[in-house]
């Protein structure tokens, strides 16, 4: 288990109202739960005597060409769950070759998360605005900063209702912290979590208007539905997050691993098509990548590793989700990612 021990020593350092923002879904948590136990609805048929000793599994995706096939997600406010922040989490994407995707809700602005990944790749995520100065303005500071894609989060047209956060009455970031991004932006001042722009009114004219003003790739975060996925990619997409954000958006939507397939049918090949939500070990990469995903997303799994050891942590779980990936890949007799397919991937309980 990569995460055992990350997970229980997180849970006893942080604040449990911290701790409980970063576990905790919407609503009743049925689609936080769905989302992990959606990888335990399959199993790998793997395939024998194929040959050839060395294993490859590196990616080639937009702005990160021979990347891990497992991203960094975006989470929100690092430094609250520990003191190096979005930092640590940026030097140990950067060492482990894996796409650390920055966010708007950082506790530290862009520029400094790309210093301090050096020459790893750093991918922006924004919201979609109305107000397109304000996407505008953000998308011009992760290329000045030097990210190499955007991530366009779709699934939040208002925020999700967190249970857990309501319990606590945890609503605002606590004094000291700010999503640093916003700073002199137009709009609201700094400080509160609702300065994150959200809005229901955004369209495919305002994803339109972003990709014609930014020279960096544009991949979309949240796509559930085919018919969205082909929307996508008419509109300029360079590739396609399957995502519901961890269940913590809708709790009615499916896992998302269960929406994989379908998305990877629609888009067919045109662009790469990544999956966030409950992947926890290397088979569930696996069974993921055998279905049509280029790489996955991991959000929680990354935190735990930060909040329990900082850097280190989150090396030690990009680094295993990794290494117990490349060792299923030889346990299924392949060697590239593409040798996975996804005859390979059955449901459990029986191949008949
Ligand atoms: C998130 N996620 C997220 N997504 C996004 O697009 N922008 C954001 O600011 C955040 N913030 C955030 C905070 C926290 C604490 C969590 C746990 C998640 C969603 C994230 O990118 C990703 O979709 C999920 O975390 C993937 O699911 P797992 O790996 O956490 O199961």
């Amino acid at each position: 288990m990569i995460l055992g021990g990350l997970h229980d020593k997180a849970r006893q350092s942080l604040d449990p109202a911290h701790y409980d923002y970063v576990a905790g879904g919407a609503g009743e948590e049925r689609v936080l739960a769905d989302n992990e136990s959606a990888f335990d609805r399959y199993a790998l048929l793997p395939r024998v005597l194929r040959g050839g000793a060395e294993r490859d599994t590196a990616v080639d995706l937009p702005g990160a060409p021979r990347s891990s096939p497992v991203l960094v997600a975006p989470t929100a406010f690092h430094r609250l769950l520990h003191p190096d922040g979005e930092r640590a989490t940026a030097r140990a994407a950067a060492a482990e070759g894996a796409v650390l995707v920055t966010g708007t809700a950082s506790t530290t602005a862009v520029a400094e998360v790309t210093a301090a990944a050096g020459a790893g790749p750093v991918w922006f995520q924004l919201y979609p605005h109305p107000r397109r100065e304000v996407v505008r303005a953000l998308a011009g500071r992760a290329e000045a900063a030097g990210c190499t894609a955007l991530v366009v989060t779709v699934d939040s047209p208002v925020f999700g209702r967190h249970t857990r956060d309501l319990r606590h009455g945890f609503t605002d970031l606590p004094p000291g912290y700010a999503a640093e991004n916003m700073r002199g932006l137009p709009g609201a001042p700094p400080g509160a979590l609702t300065d994150i722009p959200m809005s229901p009114a955004v369209s495919w004219q305002d994803l339109d208007d972003l990709v014609r003003h930014t020279a960096l790739p544009v991949l979309l975060k949240g796509v559930l539905h085919p018919a969205d996925a082909r929307l996508a990619v008419a509109h300029g997409a360079a590739g396609v997050v399957v995502s519901n954000h961890g269940g913590r958006q809708s709790d009615a939507v499916p896992a998302a691993l269960d929406c994989l397939p379908s998305v990877v049918a629609a888009v067919a090949g045109r662009v790469p098509v990544l999956l966030d939500g409950g992947v926890r070990r290397g088979s569930d990469i696996a069974v993921a990548l055998a279905l049509g995903a280029t790489a996955v997303g991991v959000g929680r799994p990354v935190v735990w590793g930060l909040a329990a050891e900082g850097e280190a942590g989150v090396r030690r779980v990009l680094a295993g989700l990794r290494d117990e990936y490349d060792h299923t890949l030889a346990l299924c007799g392949g060697r590239r990612n593409t040798d996975l397919t996804k005859d390979m991937v059955v449901r459990r309980g029986g191949t008949w």
